[in-house]
């Protein structure tokens, strides 16, 4: 856990662990726990106290931890079980899910990971009551997200949840279809080798090169903001894409406009040159070429499209 989820989310959890469980809190909070010396300072723990095989570990966070404490087990022994609790919306509508796990290392996002599936995840809704509003939008990006890039999606009052509110029913209806959507996704290429889980990526090429530059420089950006606008412009590139025909402008820019209206822009972007130096670097990339996830309509995503400079420097332009 990190201090904010042990103070917020352990003491539900405190009557329902079994004697002897053990407490961990990282040192650091956000983006930066997902780092190697964390990962370090957790495999030491684990070794101070005598973890063996038989071992089980709980991730009780947001995605950081999650990614990081799935990480540290399926690496610690060759592998110990992980059984994680997800405690902000991002977490539990899709960090949990699906298995990948990991660390960012010299500057770029999830560069050293693994896929190794949970034993199990348990989702309490409940532990949104605490989240704040800006995490809870972030994690609002990525069920858009999955509501767009599936043919079971839909976005029917997407704009209306809220963490706290009173209808329990409708939030715990879309956590369950984001969760489906996204275990559908996993379950037809787990390991990302079909091009089906790259859907996943759609807005990452764009999000995760806004995030590096993030780390680079200091600034303030959350996973769901980077996403949400590398959303908008992947939205934008779709539009102009020959292989997007489906994707009418009108449509293209009521999504844009919902994602506005639901997940604040951040409130500096780099370049589209300084974007696209990051892109590069981007682990779906081959030999010098950058490949991004379009949209050919609701619930018609399109992966592996290779993409010019030239195409991401109008997607900006017409954005701003
Ligand atoms: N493995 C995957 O498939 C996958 C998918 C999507 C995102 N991710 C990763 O997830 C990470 C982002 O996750 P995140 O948005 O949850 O960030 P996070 O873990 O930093 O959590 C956000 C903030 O909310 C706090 N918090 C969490 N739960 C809380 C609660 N119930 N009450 C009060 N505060 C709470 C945390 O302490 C933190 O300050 C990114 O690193 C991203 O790369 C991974
Ligand atoms: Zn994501």
């Amino acid at each position: 856990m990190d201090r904010n989820t042990e103070k917020h989310c352990l003491p539900a959890l405190n009557a329902h662990l079994p004697p002897g469980t053990q407490f961990l809190q990282m040192a650091g909070v956000g983006e930066q726990v997902k780092s190697l010396e964390h990962a370090h300072a957790l495999w030491d723990s684990l070794d101070g106290l005598g973890v063996d095989r038989r071992g089980l570990i709980v991730p009780l966070g947001g995605g950081t931890i999650t990614d990081l404490a799935g990480f540290a087990a399926s690496t610690y022994l060759r592998g110990v079980a992980c059984w994680s609790i997800p405690t902000s919306l991002l977490a539990m509508v899709d960090a949990s899910i699906g298995g990948k796990t990991g660390i960012n290392f010299q500057g770029l996002k999830n560069r050293i990971g693994t896929f190794t599936m949970p034993t199990g995840v348990s989702i309490h809704p409940g532990f949104l009551n605490t989240l704040p509003e800006r995490e809870w939008r972030s994690g609002l990006a990525e069920h858009i997200k999955h509501m767009l890039i599936h043919a079971d999606g839909c976005l029917d009052g997407v704009e209306l949840l809220e963490p706290n509110g009173t209808d329990w029913t409708e939030l715990a209806k879309s956590l369950s279809l984001s969760v489906r959507i996204k275990s559908d996704i996993v379950k037809r290429d787990t390991t990302e080798t079909l091009g089906i889980r790259e859907h996943l990526n759609f807005g990452h090429t764009v999000g995760h090169a806004l995030e590096s530059w993030a780390l680079e420089t200091g600034q303030d950006v959350r996973h769901g903001e980077a996403i949400a606008w590398g959303m908008q412009i992947s939205l934008k590139m779709s539009e102009l894409h020959a292989d997007c025909p489906n994707l009418g402008a009108g449509s293209c820019d009521e999504i844009i406009d919902l994602l506005r209206k639901v997940v604040p822009l951040p409130s500096q972007v780099p370049s589209a040159e300084v974007l696209w130096k990051f892109m590069l670097t981007d682990k779906k990339n081959q030999s010098g070429t950058v490949h991004e996830v379009l949209l050919n309509g609701i619930g018609q995503p399109l992966s592996g499209i290779e993409i010019e400079f030239g195409a991401l420097e109008s997607a900006i332009a017409e954005l701003t």
